[in-house]
C-alpha cells in the first residue's frame, strides 16, 4: 500500500484521455488506419513529449508495438500495425518520455473495435413493407421484428443496422442504445451511416426477439420550404446483422429473412417537421419480445434496388442523444382555453408528457419559441412546420409519452385536451442535440455578455443536431453552407466538434457538383428544385473555410488532406466564374445576407454589392487553399494559389479602393471583409479602419453587418487600434446590436437583428427564427480578444496558443477555458486597482505565446519561469511551456 502511493506521489508524468479518430473507444469504426491521440499529464512545468511508445493487441496478443519513436506528436498518430480486421476490438496503450528524460507508466488500456469494413461483410438483405399508397404522403410508422432462439450462453454480440428513414431498435423489448435519429443525415444517395451496438448483454439462451421501428425521418418526409417529400425516395428500408458469439466459440448470425415480420404501431404519422401523432391503443404490448404473436404480422419484402453496400460508412460524430431536462418555470391558461408552459429556454426537443385519463382522450401540443401580445403562442414565423404531436391515452392509469422521430424548435408548449389540471410535472422539456463534449468556457463580469455566451451555445446546440442547420423551427432545419462557415470557428470554441464536422465535410465533397460548384446546403435537397441551388458566395466558401477552421481548431492533417480536391475544386469554379479581369461578377447571391436594412432616412441601411462579395471571398478562399497547400506540403500548388491571391487581391483594389482608403460601398461590412481578408495594401489600412470605426460612431455605436460582415466586425476593429469601438459595438445594447435581443429575453440568438422590434411587434413572420446561429459567430472574438485564446494556423489545434486578452468595456475579469486535444486551456484576468492579473494554465505538450498589451517587462512580475521574455513595441511577449502561471501587471504609470 505504502509503495503505491509512493509511487502515485512519485510519478508525475502520465498519459490518459485516449482517443481514436474523434472517439473515446469507439464501437465500429471503418477507419483501415486509426489516428491515435492521447494527453499527458504532468505536475511539473514545461512538460514536453520526447517519444512515444504506443501497443496494440488483439485478444491479448500484441499486433503492433511502435517501438519507442522520438516525437512530439501526441494527436493524430497513426496507426501502423497489420490492416485491421473487421468486427475486431483492438486494445491499445501508450506511454511517453518527455524532454526531462522521465517516462510514464502505460496508460490504461483503451480500444477501438472495427465495423464491417468491407462491403461484402453485409450478408444481410435490406428488407421493407410493401408498397403502399402512404408511401409518398407519410403513413404509419412500421413495426419489424423477428423472434430467434439462441443455443448456449453468449460471449459476445453485435447488432450492425442503418435504415432508409429513421430507425429505432429493440431486444427483448429493450431500447438498443441511446441514439436518436439514427442512422443520422448524410448525403443518403452517396453516404449512408451504420451504427453497431454491443447488445451482449440483451441476449440470453433460449428464446429472443429483435424490433425494429423506422420513421420517415430525413429520407421521405417534408423537406425544405417547398413542401417537398420523399427527397431520397419513397419507400422505407431496414439493414440488420445480428452477430452472435457463442461462449463454446460457435458464431451465429441472425439477419432479415422471410421468419421476419412487419406491421404497424401506434406511431399513425412522424414527420420532422409536422410532428408525431401516436395513438398509445395501438400500441402493440411485447411486440419485441419473444413470446408474442405475431400471426397476423405481414412477411417483410426484400427492397427490389436497395442502395449498394458500398456506400455504408461507420459514425465519425457523436450520435444524437437527449442531453438536458427541463422543468416548467411557468404553467398559464391562455385565452384561448390552451395550458401554456414555459420551459424558460428556447431549444430543441420535444416534451415529455404524464397524463392519467381516460382511453381515446386526445391531448395536442403544440410548440412556438415566443408568446404574442396577447399571450397565445406564436407559430406564424414556423411557415409550414406544424410542429403538432397528438397523443391519444391508452387508459387506466399513469402514461408517460415522448415521440420518436421529429423534433421541435421552442420554448413554450401549448397542450390541449388535458384530462387533469396540469402541474409542473406535466410537461418536461427533453433537449435533443449531437452530443458533442463541451469544449469552451467563458465568463465575465458582465451579465448581459454571459447571456450573450449562453445564447450562443444553447443556439449551437439546439442546431448541431447530426448536421449544421440554420433553424431548428421552420420548414428549412438544413444544412445551410453559409451559416456554418461564419460560425465554425466560435463552434470549435464552444464544443468539441472535430467528428461532427469530419462527418458533414464528407457530404460536402460527396455533393460537390463536377463544376466545383457547392449546393446552397448539404446534405443538398434543394438542387433538386432549384438550378441556382449552387455556387454563391459565402456559403459555397464553407467547401474552403470550414476544412481549414477544423485544421486550425484541431491539427488534423488528415481531414485536410481529405477535404484538399474539394476545397481546390470550389477555388477553380469561382476563378472560372470570375474570368480574365478575376472579378467575380455574380449570377444569384445571398450578399451580405440580413444586413440592416432600414426605411430611416437618419439611420440608412447598408448594402455590400454582392459583386464586391463575390470578389472578396474569392480572394479569401484562394488564400486559404494557398495556406493548405503549404500545410500540406504542396510546394507548386502553394505557389499557384499564392499568385492567383495575389491577382485577385489586385483586381479587388483596382475595382473597389480609392486611393484614399475608401472601400466598396462605404459599407461596415466592405471594410470588415476588406481587412479581414487581407485586401487592402498596408498603406491603407489604417485609413479604411478609420472609415469603419467612424461609420460606427457616426451611427451610435451601433452595427449594420449581415451574416457575412458580423463574424469579421469587431476582430478587425479591435485588431486595428479600435479596441475600444469594438467593445462599445459588444456592449451595445439599443438595437441593433447582440445584447438588444437579451434585453428581450433572448435566450439563443435571433435570424434577425430585429425579430422583436423595439416597438415590439414581430419581424416579417415569413422569415424570422429565433433560434439561428449565425449572428453568434462573435463568440470567437469573445474567446480570443476578451479572453485572450487564440489559436494558431501555423502552430495548429493548441500545440502552440496565443494568450493575448484585451479587457476593455468596462470589464473587471474575464475567464476562458478551452479543452484542446492536448488538455485544458485557460487564461483568466482581472483588474485589481491598478494592477492586472492574469492567470495562464497550459497544457504539457504545448507552449504559449502571452502577450501583454501596453506594459514593459519591468512591469510584469511572474515570469520567472518562462522560457523567454521580450519587449514589442508597447507589448511584452512571454513564451511559456506548459503548466499554470499567474502574471500581474502594475499599471501605476
Ligand atoms: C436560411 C439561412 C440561409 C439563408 C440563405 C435562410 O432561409 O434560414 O440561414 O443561410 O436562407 O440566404
Amino acid at each position: 500500500m505504502i509503495s503505491v502511493l509512493l509511487a502515485v506521489v512519485i510519478q508525475q508524468l502520465g498519459v490518459t484521455g485516449l482517443r481514436v479518430e474523434y472517439l473515446t473507444n469507439p464501437l465500429g469504426i471503418d477507419t483501415p488506419r486509426p489516428r491515435l491521440s492521447w494527453r499527458i499529464t504532468s505536475t511539473e512545468r514545461n512538460t514536453a513529449q520526447a517519444a512515444y511508445e504506443v501497443r496494440v493487441s488483439r485478444n491479448e496478443t500484441l499486433v503492433w508495438d511502435s517501438g519507442r519513436i522520438a516525437s512530439d506528436s501526441s494527436v493524430f498518430v497513426t496507426y501502423g500495425g497489420p490492416a485491421l480486421a473487421s468486427r475486431t476490438r483492438y486494445v491499445w496503450r501508450v506511454r511517453v518520455w518527455d524532454t526531462k528524460g522521465r517516462v510514464s507508466p502505460w496508460s490504461a488500456a483503451a480500444f477501438w473495435e472495427t465495423g464491417l469494413m468491407q462491403p461484402s461483410d453485409w450478408t444481410a438483405a435490406w428488407v421493407g413493407t410493401a408498397p403502399s399508397p402512404t408511401d409518398s404522403v407519410g403513413g404509419p410508422s412500421p413495426l419489424f421484428r423477428r423472434a430467434f432462439r439462441l443455443t448456449g450462453a453468449v460471449a459476445s454480440a453485435r447488432i450492425y443496422a442503418t435504415s432508409l428513414g429513421l430507425y429505432e431498435l429493440y431486444l427483448n423489448g429493450q431500447r438498443v442504445g441511446d441514439g436518436l435519429f439514427t442512422p443520422g443525415w448524410t448525403s443518403y444517395n452517396r453516404r449512408l451511416q451504420y451504427q453497431t451496438y454491443d447488445v451482449t448483454a440483451l441476449l440470453r439462451s433460449g428464446p429472443n426477439a429483435v424490433g425494429a421501428e423506422l420513421g420517415d425521418g430525413w429520407y421521405r418526409g417534408q423537406l425544405g420550404f417547398n413542401g417537398q417529400r420523399n427527397v431520397y425516395g419513397k419507400r422505407l428500408g431496414l439493414l440488420l446483422q445480428l452477430e452472435i458469439r457463442y461462449q463454446d466459440g460457435r458464431t451465429e448470425r441472425i439477419v432479415p429473412d422471410s421468419a421476419w415480420r412487419t406491421s404497424t404501431g401506434p406511431i399513425l404519422a412522424s414527420d420532422i417537421y409536422g410532428g408525431e401523432t401516436y395513438d398509445a391503443r395501438q400500441e402493440r404490448i411485447g411486440w419485441a419480445n419473444a413470446g408474442y404473436d405475431d400471426r397476423t404480422w405481414a412477411p417483410v419484402q426484400t427492397l427490389e434496388s436497395p442502395p449498394p453496400k458500398s456506400r455504408l460508412l461507420a459514425p465519425e460524430s457523436p450520435p444524437v442523444r437527449r442531453v438536458v431536462e427541463l422543468r416548467p418555470v411557468g404553467i398559464r391558461r391562455s385565452a384561448s382555453g390552451e395550458t401554456i408552459f414555459d420551459l424558460g429556454q428556447n431549444f430543441t426537443g420535444w416534451a415529455r408528457l404524464k397524463v392519467n385519463g381516460t382511453a381515446g382522450t386526445v391531448v395536442t401540443l403544440r410548440f412556438a419559441e415566443v408568446l404574442d401580445r396577447r399571450g397565445d403562442l406564436y407559430t406564424e414565423n414556423l411557415r409550414r412546420a406544424n410542429q403538432t404531436d397528438r397523443y391519444t391515452l391508452r387508459g387506466g392509469g399513469p402514461e408517460t409519452y415522448e415521440p420518436h422521430f421529429t423534433f421541435h424548435g421552442f420554448r413554450y408548449v401549448g397542450v390541449r385536451g388535458l384530462p387533469a389540471a396540469a402541474d409542473s410535472s406535466t410537461i418536461t422539456g427533453i433537449v435533443v442535440s449531437s452530443d458533442l463534449q463541451e469544449t469552451g468556457a467563458f465568463e465575465t463580469s458582465d451579465s448581459l455578455l454571459n447571456q450573450l455566451q449562453h445564447n450562443i451555445v444553447w443556439g449551437q446546440r439546439s442546431n448541431f443536431l447530426d448536421v449544421p442547420t440554420d433553424c431548428p423551427q421552420r420548414d428549412e432545419r438544413l444544412g445551410w453552407t453559409g451559416d456554418a462557415q461564419v460560425f465554425a470557428p466560435t463552434a470549435a470554441y464552444n464544443f468539441d466538434v472535430s467528428g461532427f464536422f469530419s462527418k458533414w465535410l464528407g457530404d460536402v465533397a460527396a455533393d460537390q457538383d463536377v463544376s466545383g460548384s457547392l449546393p446552397w446546403v448539404i446534405p443538398d435537397v434543394l438542387h433538386a428544385d432549384s438550378a441556382n441551388a449552387s455556387g454563391t458566395a459565402g456559403w459555397s466558401d464553407a467547401a474552403v473555410i470550414v476544412p481549414w477552421t477544423m485544421y486550425v481548431a484541431y491539427g488534423d492533417r488528415g481531414l485536410l488532406a481529405r477535404q484538399y480536391p474539394s476545397m481546390r475544386a470550389w477555388v477553380e469554379f469561382e476563378r472560372r466564374r470570375a474570368g480574365a479581369d478575376l472579378l467575380w461578377q455574380p449570377g444569384w447571391q445571398f450578399g451580405d445576407w440580413l444586413a440592416l436594412h432600414s426605411d430611416d432616412p437618419s439611420y440608412p441601411g447598408a448594402t455590400t454589392n454582392t459583386d464586391f462579395i463575390a470578389t472578396a471571398y474569392f480572394a479569401h478562399s484562394a488564400d486559404l487553399v494557398a495556406q493548405a497547400a503549404r500545410a500540406l506540403g504542396k510546394g507548386d500548388d502553394a505557389e499557384r494559389y499564392e499568385a492567383l491571391f495575389r491577382d485577385v487581391q489586385a483586381a479587388f483594389n483596382r475595382e473597389f479602393v480609392s486611393a484614399t482608403g475608401r472601400v466598396g460601398e462605404n459599407t461596415q461590412t466592405a471594410y470588415a471583409l476588406a481587412i479581414a481578408f487581407h485586401l487592402l495594401p498596408d498603406s491603407l489600412i489604417r485609413a479604411a479602419a478609420d472609415r469603419l470605426a467612424a461609420d460606427v460612431q457616426a451611427r451610435g455605436v451601433h452595427l449594420t453587418t449581415g451574416f457575412l460582415g458580423t463574424p469579421q466586425l469587431l476582430p478587425v476593429l479591435g485588431g486595428t487600434g479600435h479596441l475600444d469601438v469594438a467593445y462599445g459595438l459588444l456592449m451595445q445594447r439599443s438595437y441593433p446590436s447582440w445584447l438588444y435581443p437579451i434585453t428581450r429575453g433572448a435566450t439563443t440568438m435571433w435570424e434577425r437583428w430585429d425579430g422583436i422590434r423595439p416597438d415590439s411587434s414581430f419581424e416579417d413572420a415569413g422569415m424570422n427564427s429565433f433560434n439561428h446561429y449565425a449572428f453568434g459567430a462573435v463568440g470567437a472574438w469573445m474567446y480570443s480578444a476578451i479572453g485572450g485564446i487564440q489559436l494558431d494556423p501555423q502552430v495548429p489545434g493548441g500545440k502552440a496558443v496565443w494568450i493575448t486578452p484585451q479587457p476593455g468595456g468596462g470589464l473587471t475579469f474575464a475567464r476562458a477555458a478551452l479543452e484542446t486535444l492536448y488538455g485544458r486551456v485557460m487564461s483568466s484576468w482581472k483588474l485589481d486597482g491598478p494592477r492586472f492579473v492574469l492567470d495562464v494554465t497550459v497544457p504539457p505538450n504545448t507552449s504559449a505565446n502571452v502577450l501583454l498589451w501596453g506594459t514593459t517587462a519591468q512591469a510584469v512580475r511572474g515570469a520567472e519561469g518562462a522560457r523567454d521574455i521580450q519587449q514589442r513595441d508597447r507589448d511584452v511577449l512571454i513564451v511559456v511551456g506548459s503548466g499554470n502561471y499567474q502574471f500581474t501587471v502594475s499599471r501605476s504609470n
